[in-house]
């Protein structure tokens, strides 16, 4: 793994990360986006059930059958999904990376250090929520960037994924690193809303099958492929959402 460069409050950050790009990543707006990621995630009692459910049905069957594994989650922001493989795995080292201090000060605390936290969604007219957090020994979370990642070649048994691959500067560079870390016997489960921001990701990712084409360039293997996974993300009190039409699929080394 590579060296730890510094820590924040218990954070270790893999990406030495400036001033000015804490200023540009909306990811580091606490109220914005950190309380809308906790209200989204952390927050089920507002829902009823959990929103991205149809991401956790879509990718249970591929989960491994062993116990003692490497399991790696990018773009983790407040840590729901790698934390649910952390309890399921108990003897797996699992890490969740992020390139947001503020989304991973959020998940540390409520998934490593038991703190209860406060998510006050107020100005969506829902209730403020208080939720006591867990202490689970075998998670942790750093700061790195998806086209960089910290970790050694050939060294992750599971790799996961969501709402990530079109908010990459280059996701191409982020797919390969995915490749290179992952074990031969390894898995990468994406899930994408293939929302891209920029022109020229269009015309290289999309539509899927270029997407796809892609990843046979890098090397991986198809193992479960589709295109119709539908994520319904709760906007407010009024039940208002954003409904994400959403790519999912499974790849091998
Ligand atoms: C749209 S949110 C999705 C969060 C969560 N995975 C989900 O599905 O709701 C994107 C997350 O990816 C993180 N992110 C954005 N660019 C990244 C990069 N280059 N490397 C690692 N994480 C990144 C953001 O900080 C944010 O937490």
């Amino acid at each position: 793994m590579k060296s730890i460069i510094t820590s924040r409050k218990g954070i270790p950050f893999f990406h030495e990360k400036t001033a000015i790009e804490f200023q540009k990543d909306i990811y580091e707006r606490y109220q914005e986006m950190v309380v809308r990621q906790s209200a989204l995630h952390l927050a089920d009692e507002l829902w009823g059930k959990y929103p991205f459910q149809p991401v956790f049905d879509f990718t249970e069957k591929h989960y491994p059958k062993t116990a003692e594994i490497n399991i790696l989650e990018i773009g983790c922001s407040v840590g729901r999904w790698i934390s649910t493989l952390a309890k399921r795995y108990p003897k797996a080292t699992t890490w969740g990376i992020d390139y947001s201090y503020q989304m991973l000060k959020r998940a540390n605390e409520f998934w490593v250090e038991g703190k209860e936290i406060s998510i006050d969604w107020t100005n969506k007219g829902l209730p403020k929520q208080f939720i006591k957090g867990e202490r689970l020994t075998n998670l942790k979370f750093g700061l790195a960037k998806a086209e960089n990642l910290p970790f050694d070649d050939n060294s992750q048994d599971l790799v996961l994924n969501s709402f990530l691959i079109d908010r990459l500067e280059n996701p191409r560079k982020g797919l390969e690193e995915m490749y290179r870390i992952l074990k031969p016997t390894g898995k990468l489960i994406v899930v994408t809303p293939l929302n891209f921001n920029k022109v020229e990701h269009w015309k290289m990712y999309y539509p899927p099958i270029q997407l796809s084409n892609i990843l046979k360039e890098i090397g991986f293997g198809i193992v479960d492929w589709k295109e119709d996974i539908i994520v319904n993300e709760p906007l407010d009190a009024h039940e208002n959402i954003v409904s994400w039409k959403c790519l999912g699929f499974v790849v091998k080394k």
